[in-house]
């Protein structure tokens, strides 16, 4: 029963990222108008995310840039849609590169041949919770540190798994504290795989066995597979008790526990709309291939009655709103919009204490680990 779950599994491997800054972009529609426009729009987007290429690839990546241009432009004229898409740093990028340039299959063939190792947690510690706000936002809490980016590595696996240990730490100390991605990306290789991909699940046990995590000044990231830093790795700063999964495909479930904390999720986003969306709730079109991690943050409900998830990413603040998303929440499929409510899962923290709370950060033996 455990078993079929990992077996079905799709295994986030991350839609990672080009290159990228600055503010959001905007054009008119004029600038469309002919060829020679189109250019100077391109040259403007370019300069704009500062691209370099070689002549050749920049013509190539015009004609890609223009075909971009133009979906998103018609996009946001004709399509009734309650949210709108926007040219931002992956305006040179086919959705094909999108989704396979960084990400890999590897990881996904690996877990097939080790069958179930991590085991699926039988129990679900918020099934009783009945007392559930209309909205909640863990922002406004104090409980979410900044957006970051993944940059050019499938690493979004590290970055879900972060959320949700910073959102669970914040709540029982009171203390936010961001921590390292990059320390799971180097040490946690046993079965994930830094920058071609992982599970939230797996950095949770990792995390829990390692007595907690290093933070992100510690140890920041750099958006490569890296050499682990043992010394930073066993003197860990953030404890977990272990992780619990949320029952797959019940978005109520899901609800529960986002009620009482940020919760790690995957989600398939490898498509047009989720590369370019700018704002508003989305409600599709996507599938549930699975294949990045993400975390939800909170959910409300708009003034027309739309529910949705707030959902933080980590594509950089430029991406869809300040680096966030809403998702339609409460659709007809249970498995949610894009799958969301299909591998749902949190961080466990007992107590309100950790390892060490000053900035001494002396390596401790951890050698029974
Ligand atoms: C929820 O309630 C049921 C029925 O009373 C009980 O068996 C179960 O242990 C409870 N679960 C939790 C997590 O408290």
């Amino acid at each position: 029963m455990m078993m079929n779950k990992w077996w079905l599994v799709v295994v986030v491997v991350c839609v990672a990222l080009v290159v990228g800054s600055g503010e959001g972009f905007d054009f008119k529609e004029w600038e469309l108008e002919s060829e020679e426009r189109l250019w100077e729009l391109y040259e403007r987007w370019r300069s704009h995310h500062t691209v370099s290429t070689s002549l050749e690839e920049k013509q190539k990546r015009f004609n890609v840039f223009k075909a971009n241009v133009e979906y998103v432009h018609n996009f946001n004229k004709k399509e009734d849609k309650p949210y709108k898409l926007k040219l931002n740093k992956f305006a040179a990028l086919t959705t094909q590169e999108f989704k396979s340039l960084y990400a890999s299959s590897k990881i996904k063939h690996h877990r097939m041949l080790q069958g179930a190792t991590s085991r699926a947690s039988p129990s679900f510690k918020y099934a009783n919770v009945s007392d559930i706000p209309p909205s909640v936002d863990w922002r406004a809490k104090g409980a979410v540190t900044n957006v970051k980016d993944q940059g050019r590595c499938g690493s979004c696996w590290a970055f879900s798994t972060v959320v949700a240990v910073e959102g669970i730490n914040q709540i029982k100390t009171n203390q936010l504290v961001s921590l390292s991605e990059q320390e799971l990306i180097d040490c946690d290789t046993q079965e994930n795989q830094g920058c071609n991909g992982g599970l939230m699940d797996l950095a949770f046990d990792f995390i829990n066995n390692k007595g907690g995590i290093s933070t992100e000044q510690i140890y920041p990231y750099r958006a490569v597979d890296g050499r682990c830093d043992a010394q930073k790795m066993n003197s860990p700063v953030v404890s977990i008790d272990g992780h619990e999964d949320v029952p797959a495909n019940d978005e109520d479930a899901l609800l529960k526990a986002v009620a009482n904390q940020p919760v790690s999720v995957a989600i398939e986003a490898s498509g047009f709309d989720l590369q370019f969306y700018s704002e508003g709730v989305f409600n599709g079109a996507c599938g549930k291939e699975l294949d990045h991690g993400v975390a939800i943050v909170g959910y409300g409900t708009t003034l027309d009655g739309t529910k949705y998830w707030i959902v933080k990413n980590s594509w950089g603040g430029e991406w869809g709103e300040k680096g966030y998303i809403r998702m339609k929440r409460g659709v007809e499929d249970k498995e949610g919009l894009c799958g969301i409510a299909m591998q749902a899962s949190y961080p466990l923290k007992n107590s309100n204490t950790n390892p060490q709370h000053s900035s001494s950060h002396q390596p401790k033996p951890k050698d029974e680990l």
